[in-house]
């Protein structure tokens, strides 16, 4: 049995057989419309979630399966003090297939181990967001044609930013690719990816701290919102919240064919005037990601022959 805990435990052949996959049922949905008739997935949503839990629950609906599941630690068991353990043994007797979000890092990880279906980390505090990554994956390669030869602006929150992190490591997989980090100096990427995948593989990247600057040389631009819920003290949450903010004018800056990634939830990081730019992109990469979880659950489920 297979579980998804991290985007890097895919190798680059799995992940181009998931955008293959997903990008085959974009073409054809009705197609996949009943390949999961019988199965049933779970979405234990230990901490709030809107795309990852709904898309979730779309991607399986739309497979002609069913959905069961809890939105938040307090409409669980968990409320009572149940282990992630015992609760994921009780679910493998309910459900064919698991999705987990939880704030502490590695609780999805503890399921699996207990676990006799597919759990798949649906995020773990700020470690990683595997189906975030595939969903990311799967909106550039689908609209910019290629998954190499870009250089990426990865822009805010670069230490918190879980999405961020396992973007970094799934793109450095791909060739000829160079990053561009804009944040305050609080909020640079951690030290051991710097050093431990960049340095160590040569990945050419800068740090900068104004956007306006390094636009025209982006094709993609991946903003984030500042992670209010992991820092420490509201003061210096208030006083970074609105160091980057990308509008309009600022737009004009940038390449005609690059194109403005978010994984939402945005709060004010980009203006709404940006919404309408055929650039602006994150409402459709949130559409994507019920695609890239459709194939998962066919691939984790095994029911790709019937594809
Ligand atoms: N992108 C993302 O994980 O959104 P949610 O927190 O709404 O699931």
């Amino acid at each position: 049995m297979r579980h998804l805990m991290n985007a890097l435990d895919l190798s680059v052949e799995d992940v181009d057989e998931l955008i293959t996959l997903a990008e085959k049922i974009i073409k054809e949905p009705t197609r996949y419309s009943e390949v999961c008739k019988g199965k049933k997935l779970a979405t234990c949503f230990y901490e709030s979630s809107t795309r990852t839990r709904l898309s979730f629950e779309s991607a399986m609906l739309n497979l002609g399966g069913q959905v069961l599941g809890f939105s938040s630690a307090d409409s669980s068991s968990a409320s009572k003090g149940e282990s992630v353990a015992d609760t994921i043994r009780v679910i493998s007797g309910y459900a064919d297939i698991c999705a987990m979000r939880h704030p502490k890092e590695g609780a999805p990880y503890v399921a699996s181990l207990h676990s006799s279906i597919p759990v798949i980390n649906a995020g773990d505090g700020g470690h990683n967001h595997p189906t975030q990554t595939l969903t990311d994956l799967l909106t550039i390669k689908n609209l910019k044609g290629r998954l190499d030869n870009l250089t990426i602006g990865l822009c805010g929150d670069l230490k918190f930013g879980r999405t961020v992190h396992s973007l970094i490591e799934a793109m450095v997989r791909y060739s000829n690719v160079k990053f561009v980090m804009i944040s305050p100096p609080e909020l640079k990427i951690p030290d051991y990816l710097r050093k431990d995948t960049l340095d160590a593989g040569g990945i050419e990247y800068k740090e900068v701290n104004v956007l306006e600057d390094v636009l025209p040389e982006l094709d993609i631009l991946y903003m984030t919102r500042v992670q209010r819920e992991r820092f420490f003290n509201e003061e210096d949450y208030i006083r970074l919240k609105d160091s980057f903010i990308l509008d309009a004018p600022k737009m004009k800056l940038a390449p005609e064919d690059m194109l403005v990634l978010h994984p939402l939830p945005r709060v004010n990081e980009i203006s709404t005037d940006v919404d309408d730019d055929p650039r602006a992109v994150y409402f459709k990469q949130a559409q994507y990601g019920v695609y890239i979880r459709m194939a998962l659950i066919i691939t984790l489920l095994e029911v790709s022959n019937q594809c």
